[in-house]
């Protein structure tokens, strides 16, 4: 037992003194431990389960229109444990995107974007941004009526953009419609191209966020951290996956219909458009957006003449123009409030901007989900 242990300490050293990566654990062990800690931490638990079953998905699942419907029903009913695994990658999307959400929020609260963090903060956030767009493709993948009009409907605002909508829609689809091309391009997204990003930006996140600590006045890193602090980080870490997975698998066992909801359960058909098509809970302020705002501008006493050409162009262009913003605003938020003042309560106008915000993509959600 004793040589078991001291042999893994030998392998361990040999890598730590190639690898350096204990400098980086020790960096991290020394950043202070709050709420944000917390979530960042439950955050790489999550993607790290969702690369684990992902992977395990892929053994069985065949990324072709003709085998993918039918491939990722047999890892639900015929292989086994499958359905398990399915059903935690599934309700695991939403835990990390809820995760990224909240972690998000705090840090803007918090105003965890103040110098010298500005490129934890812009890091993080592609980090969230990168989740729901592995959510995206990920959807596609079981090819399932949902999986096919649900990315029609997605893909399909692109065509309305002045200019460069066709090629646009031919970039996300790969196709005129929705085909074998967008499947294609979804899985190389979903399993190889988003997975590799995502690894690269969790490491300079903890390069980043670690320096930002030291920077910081007043900042608990003036000496290295002890390798009892790395240990009793890592167990922290170890209790936080463990209960993220007992949530996960209490998500999967009692509530399974959350992960497949309508029209999830049957093949893709092209000439078959199902009703009604819901996108999941992270989506539907978006497409809510997309309903609205063109309701609310039929409303105004503009039928005809050149005043309802260009009401009709902005009902169509506006949602658009809302949804791609949104990343560049949350992106730009370091920038634009640069005091130093980081209190919530000495900070009313950034604190009504969030409730605003927030209170805008529930009532979208809330509406959304009624409809
Ligand atoms: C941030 C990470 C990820 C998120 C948010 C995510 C999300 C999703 C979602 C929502 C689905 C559809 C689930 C369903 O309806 O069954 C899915 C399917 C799939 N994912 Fe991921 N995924 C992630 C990472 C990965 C990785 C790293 C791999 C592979 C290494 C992978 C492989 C698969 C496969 C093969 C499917 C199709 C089988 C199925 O539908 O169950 N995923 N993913």
């Amino acid at each position: 037992m004793f040589a078991r242990s001291e042999a893994a300490l030998g392998v361990a050293r040999w890598i730590e003194a190639r690898a350096g990566f204990g400098g980086l654990a020790r960096a991290l062990a020394g950043t202070a431990r709050g709420r944000a800690w917390w979530l960042g931490a439950a955050a790489l638990v999550a993607f790290v389960v969702q690369i684990a079953t992902g992977a395990l998905l892929l053994v069985h699942y065949t990324p072709t229109p003709e085998r993918a419907f039918a491939s990722a029903q047999a890892i639900l009913w015929d292989v086994p444990f499958g359905w398990l695994i399915r059903l935690v990658h599934a309700q695991g999307a939403s835990a990390l995107l809820a995760i990224g959400i909240t972690h998000t929020v705090l840090a803007a609260v918090r105003a965890d974007y103040k110098q010298p963090r500005e490129l934890v903060w812009v890091c993080g956030r592609i980090l969230a941004l990168l989740g729901f767009a592995a959510a995206l493709t990920g959807y596609i993948l079981p090819w399932s009526q949902l999986s096919y009009w649900a990315t029609t409907i997605a893909t399909s605002p692109l065509e309305k953009i002045p200019f460069a909508g066709a090629t646009l829609v031919a970039l996300a689809r790969g196709s005129e419609t929705v085909s074998g091309a967008t499947l294609s391009r979804a899985f190389v997204a979903h399993v190889i191209a988003l997975p590799l990003v995502g690894i690269g930006l969790f490491a300079l996140y903890g390069r980043l966020l670690a320096r930002a600590r030291r920077l910081e006045p007043g900042g608990r890193f003036a000496s290295q951290p002890s390798s009892g602090l790395v240990r009793d980080r890592a167990l922290e870490v170890a209790m936080i996956a463990t209960v993220y997975l007992a949530i996960v698998l209490v998500l999967a066992i009692f509530v399974p219909h959350i992960a497949f909801p309508l029209h999830a359960d049957r093949p893709a058909d092209p000439l078959n458009t199902p009703n009604p098509i819901r996108p999941e809970w992270y989506f539907l302020w978006a497409s809510e957006l997309q309903r609205s705002i063109p309701e609310w501008i039929a409303i105004l006493p503009l039928k005809h003449g050149p005043l309802a050409t260009v009401a009709g162009w902005v009902g169509e262009l506006l949602p658009l123009a809302v949804i791609a913003s949104a990343p560049l605003a949350l992106l730009s938020i370091p920038f634009v409030d640069r005091g130093p003042e980081r209190d919530p309560r000495r900070r009313p106008i950034a604190m009504l901007v969030i409730v605003v915000t927030l209170a805008v993509l529930a009532a979208l959600t809330v509406r959304g989900s009624h409809t």
